[in-house]
Order: C-alpha cells, then sequence, then structure tokens
C-alpha cells in the first residue's frame, strides 16, 4: 500500500556524481538492509505475481538476483540468471545493449525455458529500459512469452518505459 511504498521510499539513499558527474545514484542497500523495508518490498512483489502462472524468474545480473530469487521461491517458480558475458558455462544466447553510462551484453542459457513457458523479468531499476529490452529479446529468443516486467525503482526521465512498449511494466517506487 501507499503507507509501505512512502516508507520503503524514505530507505533508498541518493547519492550525488556517482558513478560519474551529474548522475543522482538511488542506492537500495539502504532499503534492502532495513528488516522491515525488505519485507514490503518482497511481499509487495510476491501478492502481484502469487497467481499469475509464472513458470520462471529471470533476474538480472547482480541487483535483480536479490529480488528475483526471492520473488521465484515465495511465488514456487523457478530462478533463472541473466548474466554479464563470460559468466555462464554452458551454451548461450546473447545480445548487447546500451546502458545509462556505457554498453554491456547479457547472456541466458539456451536450455533454459521451454517453448510458451511463462517468465517474470526483474531488476532493481528501469533507467534507459535496455538492459530489461535485452532480457525480452532474450527470453522471446527461446521461445518464452514475457508476462510482465518488475522493478523496485523507475528513474522516469530516462523513458524505459517507451523502450519496453506493448509490455506490462510494474514499479513499486517512481523517481
Ligand atoms: C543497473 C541496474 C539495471 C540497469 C538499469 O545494473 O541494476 O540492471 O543498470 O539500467 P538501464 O535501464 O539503463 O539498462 P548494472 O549494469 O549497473 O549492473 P549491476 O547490477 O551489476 O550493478
Ligand atoms: N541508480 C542505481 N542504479 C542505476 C542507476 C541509478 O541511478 N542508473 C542505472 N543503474
Amino acid at each position: 500500500n501507499k503507507k509501505e511504498k512512502e516508507f520503503v521510499k524514505n530507505l533508498v539513499r541518493s547519492v550525488e556524481n556517482f558513478p560519474e558527474k551529474g548522475v543522482i545514484f538511488r542506492d537500495i542497500t539502504t532499503a534492502l538492509k532495513n528488516k522491515k523495508g525488505l519485507q514490503i518490498i518482497i511481499k509487495d512483489l510476491t501478492e502481484r505475481y502469487k497467481d499469475k502462472g509464472i513458470d520462471y524468474v529471470v533476474g538480472a545480473d547482480a541487483r535483480g538476483f536479490i529480488f528475483g530469487a526471492a520473488i521465484a521461491y515465495n511465488i514456487g517458480a523457478g530462478f533463472v540468471p541473466a548474466r554479464k558475458p563470460g559468466k555462464l558455462p554452458a551454451e548461450v544466447e546473447s545480445v548487447e545493449y546500451s546502458l545509462e553510462y556505457g554498453k554491456n551484453s547479457i547472456e541466458i542459457h539456451k536450455d533454459a525455458f521451454s517453448k510458451g513457458d511463462r517468465i517474470l523479468i526483474v531488476d532493481d531499476l528501469l533507467a534507459t529500459g535496455g538492459t530489461a529490452k535485452a532480457m525480452v529479446q532474450l527470453v522471446e529468443k527461446l521461445g518464452a512469452k514475457v508476462v510482465e516486467l518488475a522493478f523496485m525503482i523507475e528513474l522516469a526521465d530516462l523513458k524505459g518505459r517507451e523502450l519496453l512498449d506493448g509490455y506490462e511494466v510494474y514499479s513499486q517506487l517512481v523517481y
């Protein structure tokens, strides 16, 4: 609810000029370390996805893992990591994307899903949407269906939501 979201928003620390000048970095570690804060964040996402027939939660390396595994456990889905290049040992599918500051690619194991599997994509934060879009492309390349994308934080100015046009996007806190 609104009061709980306000409580969590007040726990997020804003750090100016990190990782470079002009960027205000929204630091989630101060919210995650708070016992009540962590419970509110995970409970809200669990309630939202528990009855949506999700087969797998896909979390983005690295901060998406924190949320992804907790939600997957709670809703009885499996967890699949989308990782930075060179980390996954078996055959991978790979997509390149641009970041708010830089460029990277992201990989998922080719045998992660079966055709038609229902996927929830999770990350800590939606900025330009480059990472999230790449994850959508990966999931679809492997024949699975993206049910929704969930974020703890959305940086509205960076218009990541527009890049994800046509997909359901949920964010707990908007800046
Ligand atoms: C951050 C964040 C998202 C992404 C958002 O991850 O956790 O994954 O950037 O930016 P975008 O919407 O512009 O793509 P980062 O690549 O810094 O990796 P980390 O989780 O390993 O710190
Ligand atoms: N805060 C935290 N993580 C991020 C940000 C930010 O402003 N931009 C991209 N990843």
